[in-house]
């Protein structure tokens, strides 16, 4: 059957390419792979980031799963017929204190698997297997945008962890700053408008589907420098991984506000910075920044759960292009209007 398929750290490798039947070892429930989402981290796997299974060279890809199931146990919480996604990471077989508490997106050690990303083939094949403990089942009336349930799982601990935060303060202001309208900072705007959140979005463009998107939601959209926003957000949503944002807005927040950082930098942009300032920003506001990444399966619950309540019309409108199987490497090149680019397994 064929496959995404890439070698980490070889941009050009990265193909449509046959491989072996997914093995029964991935898991009990035999899927028909149907989509597949392309992130930021499958364009930096192939400058170098993540690893293939041991002992291989080439990683099958596709972290952002959807699928119907073709064959599953009677015991699983999916049948034949249903959509399903697949959960990413692996606990590491320790398992560290998290892992063993099923958090494995709080791993200690480092030694966490992730599907399509470190050490695990991917969802990026016509036919896919996942173990029933790690299958996320997803309404039938979502369809094509049940593809969407990754990213917004991430956000979904993303908002959770803030509001964990938020709630040490006894103050009530909800005024939430999102930085970046990719697919993560649109799927937090989605997530703080469904929160009762006063939502501002800020991005570079000026044209293309960002601002509508943005409008849809009834947030404001701020385009521009950080350093010129007339605002004090009580939680800021980082999603550009732009290191030097982090230090423009820390003290633009509101007291006991919270810096929510979900984007993984991966330049080295380095700015002098007079930190004894910023230190004193964050004593005297008592401010948290804090990072997280990836998510566990309870997000997945909450994440579909968001995706069902939102506007399936707004929704659609974050996909804005689908490549087929045979030519998927065309996904990893960024177009000006790109948002979240999809690869349909079935073509
Ligand atoms: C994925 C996460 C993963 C992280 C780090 C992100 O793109 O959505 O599931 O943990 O990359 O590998």
């Amino acid at each position: 059957m064929k496959a995404m398929s890439v070698i980490p750290g070889k941009p050009d490798s990265a193909a449509a390419e046959e491989v072996p039947d997914p093995p029964e070892s991935d898991g009990s429930i035999l899927v028909e792979g149907l989509l597949v989402g392309i992130c930021g981290t499958d364009i930096e796997i192939t400058r170098g980031y993540g690893q293939p299974p041991e002992g291989q060279q080439r990683l099958v890809i596709g972290h952002e799963s959807l699928g119907r199931v073709l064959q599953a146990p009677e015991d699983a919480v999916v049948n034949a017929g249903d959509l399903v996604v697949g959960v990413v990471r692996r606990p590491d077989p320790v398992p560290c204190a998290a892992c063993a508490a099923n958090e494995w997106d709080f791993c200690e050690n480092g030694r966490y698997t992730e599907r399509g990303i470190k050490g695990r083939n991917g969802y990026g094949a016509r036919r896919w297997r996942v173990d029933p403990r790690f299958a996320i089942p997803v309404p039938a009336s979502l369809g094509d945008l049940g593809v969407l349930t990754e990213p917004a799982s991430v956000v979904a601990k993303a908002w959770e962890q803030t509001e964990r935060i938020a709630a040490r303060a006894p103050v009530g202001g909800r005024v939430a700053l999102v930085v970046g309208a990719g697919p993560i900072g649109l799927l937090a705007a989605l997530l703080g408008v469904q929160r009762g959140y006063e939502v501002h979005v800020l991005d570079q463009v000026t044209v293309g589907p960002k601002p509508q998107l943005v409008a849809g939601l009834g947030a404001t959209y701020h385009h521009g420098a950080a350093a010129d926003l007339d605002l004090r957000p009580d939680v800021v949503m980082e999603c550009t991984g732009i290191g030097q944002l982090v230090i423009e807005l820390a003290g633009k927040m509101a007291p006991a506000g919270v810096m929510c950082l979900a984007g993984l930098s991966s330049g080295q942009h380095s700015v002098p910075v007079n930190l004894d300032a910023v230190n004193s920003e964050l004593v005297l506001e008592n401010a948290v920044i804090f990072g997280t990444v990836n998510a566990a399966k309870r997000n997945y619950a909450q994440a579909v759960q968001a995706l069902a309540k939102a506007d399936p019309g707004w929704l659609g409108g974050l996909i804005t292009r689908r490549v087929p199987l045979d030519t998927w490497p065309d996904a990893l090149t960024r177009q000006p209007n790109d948002v979240k680019v999809t690869v349909d397994l079935t073509d």
